[in-house]
């Protein structure tokens, strides 16, 4: 049974046995939808893109073309994943575009946030449709729409997803198969599909990327701080068990420089500042207590690891007034 919106006395799926169910019969009414037609998908390696991908994998096999754009902005290890994962494990058949030099250009000197947005989403939907335009036969297009979009859309709050962005010609019929379902729900379904924990459990990630994260114009090296520092935070994170306790967290490498001493000499580079919150729905934030002894540890790694910075700060800011992202 296809459900256009979750029923009011639906069951909330907390179990694997539920989570089970609910993969049984979406399996089933994916084929019937879907016959023996092509269906395609961003995959961005998120979780709700990729329990969609694994779904269509186990209802559709090789008719799902999974289509992975790295727009150069991905955390350290993330594109590595999808292919590991997806066309490796899976044996899924996954496009995989490496774009980084193409959104980087487009972003080269600008420095207005909204802008940046702008130009990541634009570029995107045009890499995307162009790699659609380069395969025949598709009719659907698959998309990882979940329940809380649904209603935020209908409450105005934000339009949901990405598709509403192809051009018009694209005129695929639409597969949401886990659009009744809270996160919560959809992170079990992934689990039960035999996704990592990595990849289910992962704290929420912008559209837009490490590109928020390098406010004023991104350039390679600074990206190179954010996405090294954000690869020390998570690993120090997850080494001392703060992986499944603290929201989201991350680096910000701002273009700013100040004065420093490195090997008796002097360094004028970047400061790096980290950001670990916790919220229920990211509307209000407040800031972790992050431990003494592991600041330290994680000043005296980023200052000596990462090339270019000489300086760390830690974000005491909540929301409000400070949003949880600096762009
Ligand atoms: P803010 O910065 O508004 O962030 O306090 C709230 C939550 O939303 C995420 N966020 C985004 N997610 N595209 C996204 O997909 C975006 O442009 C974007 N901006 C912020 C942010 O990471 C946080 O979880």
């Amino acid at each position: 049974m296809v459900f256009d919106r979750r029923p009011d006395d639906m069951v909330r799926i907390t179990t694997p046995e539920l989570a089970d169910a609910f993969i049984e019969e979406q399996v089933a009414a994916l084929r019937e939808q879907i016959g023996d037609k092509k269906v395609l998908l961003a995959l961005s390696g998120g979780v709700d893109s990729s329990v969609v991908a694994a779904l269509l994998i186990k209802a559709i096999g090789q008719q799902l073309v999974s289509v992975h754009v790295n727009h150069g902005l991905l955390r350290k290890g993330e594109p590595e994943q999808v292919i590991e994962v997806f066309r490796n494990q899976m044996k899924a058949n996954l496009v995989y575009v490496d774009a980084t030099d193409r959104f980087l250009d487009k972003l080269a000197g600008v420095t207005d946030p909204e802008t940046k947005r702008m130009i990541i989403g634009g570029e995107f939907i045009e890499v995307f449709a162009e790699e659609a335009r380069k395969l025949d036969g598709i009719e659907f297009l698959a998309q990882g729409t979940i329940w809380p979009d649904i209603l935020e859309s209908e409450h105005g709050i934000k339009a949901h997803h990405n598709a509403g962005g192809l051009p018009e010609d694209m005129n695929f019929e639409l597969v949401e198969p886990v659009k009744i379902l809270f996160k919560d729900e959809v992170r079990i379904v992934g689990k039960q599909l035999g996704l990592p924990d990595g990849m289910v459990y992962r704290q929420p990630f912008p559209g837009p990327g490490l590109g928020v994260r390098c406010p004023g114009a991104i350039t390679r090296d600074r990206l190179e701080a954010v996405r090294e520092s954000d690869a020390i935070l998570r690993e120090e994170f997850a080494k001392n068990g703060l992986e499944d306790k603290v929201w989201q967290y991350f680096t910000v490498v701002p273009d700013f420089k100040s004065t420093g001493v490195k090997d008796g000499k002097r360094a004028f580079e970047w400061m790096c500042i980290i950001r670990a919150v916790n919220t229920k729905d990211a509307m209000t934030a407040t800031v972790e207590a992050l431990p003494h002894d592991l600041m330290c540890h994680l000043v005296e790694r980023i200052t000596h690891e990462v090339p270019g910075i000489n300086r760390v700060l830690y974000d005491f800011t909540p929301k409000p007034t400070g949003t949880i992202e600096y762009e």
